[in-house]
């Protein structure tokens, strides 16, 4: 299922108290990818993602959801089918979580889309041992966990749900490294078994090493729509222009460059920027790019 955004305007509030939001948005969330949304606090990522199942209609424009295309005239009873097609991981998880417990909670998309209480409760046990959730607090109000595993309560309530899209705003903030570990492995799972992953990070690192294309939003306009590795080629000049960090890895070839070190492409991994590096101090191939190392290991063009 693609999701297609075409001429979207979005404002927050009517009237007088309108504020514009998102202009003039036009991107297609292709199938089966994980695609990336960044872009600086406030510039309407959150917005933009509550899009693509409806929580938000157009001001103006339209959004089409594989066979459903959203207007601002769409009805709220046309919506229903289009919440079990693309399922959404809040920036702030709590926001999301209302039921007395936890395994209740999980439970609730799922009946809610018609299943019955076994299936219900096997999709949610499922998906919370999948988030690695710890199986003794099942009966634990989710309001009494701290903010790690409220947020694999909120994981697994649409994981259970098994919708073909899902988004996941923020999903790595409140995890340790150990868990935002997990998630990433997770996140990979699912583009694995067919999903489409829209995920919405201020990390860099995770971008990277994630994403298959990227979408970044700069005060509510789409200012880069490409491939992962053809937005990491751009300049630094560039990411500084969006308020926006480079990868360690990539920051670093870039500096390197900058140093007259020339590189066959980008260097997504530690191990790969090593390689790379060791490479171009084989005295052979630095004189075939004409530089030279200085005493202080900086390469110098003559
Ligand atoms: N419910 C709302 N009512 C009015 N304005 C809102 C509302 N939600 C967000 N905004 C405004 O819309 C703009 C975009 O907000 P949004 O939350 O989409 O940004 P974001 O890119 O997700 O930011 P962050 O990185 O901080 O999560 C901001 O100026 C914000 O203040
Ligand atoms: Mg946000």
């Amino acid at each position: 299922m693609v999701i297609k955004i075409e001429g979207l305007d979005f404002a927050y509030g009517a009237g007088k108290q309108s504020v514009p939001v998102l202009k003039n948005i036009n991107v297609t969330i292709q199938k089966g990818m994980i695609t990336a949304i960044i872009g600086q606090t406030g510039s309407g990522k959150s917005t933009l993602v509550q899009q693509l199942n409806a929580l938000l209609k157009p001001t103006k424009g339209t959004v089409q959801i594989g066979d459903h295309v959203v207007t601002n005239k769409t009805k709220e009873k046309e919506l229903a089918p289009i919440r079990a097609e693309v399922g959404m991981v809040f920036q702030f998880p709590e926001s999301q979580l209302f039921a007395p417990t936890v395994l209740e909670d999980v439970m609730y998309g799922p009946k809610n889309f018609g299943a019955t209480d076994e299936e219900a409760k096997k999709a949610a046990e499922t998906a919370l041992q999948r988030v690695g959730f710890d199986a003794t607090l099942y009966e634990q109000s989710p309001f009494n966990l701290s903010g790690g595993q409220m947020r694999r309560v909120a994981l697994a309530g649409v994981l259970a749900m098994n919708p073909q899209t899902m988004v996941f705003d923020e999903p790595a903030a409140g995890l340790d490294p150990q868990g935002q570990e997990e998630l990433l492995n997770l996140l990979k799972s699912l583009r694995d078994e067919g999903k489409t992953v829209v995920l919405i990070s201020h990390q860099m690192d995770q971008v990277l090493a994630l994403a298959d294309r990227v979408l970044v939003l700069k005060d509510g306009e789409i200012a880069a729509d490409e491939p992962v590795d053809q937005l990491f080629s751009r300049p630094q000049s560039w990411f500084a222009e969006q308020h926006l960090d480079l990868p360690e890895t990539i920051a670093f070839q870039k500096q390197l460059e900058e140093k007259g070190f020339v590189f066959d492409g980008l260097c997504k991994t530690v191990p790969d920027l090593a390689k790379a590096i060791k490479k171009q101090l084989d005295p052979t191939k630095i004189r075939s790019i004409g530089s030279t190392i200085s005493e202080n290991g900086e390469a110098n063009h003559e």
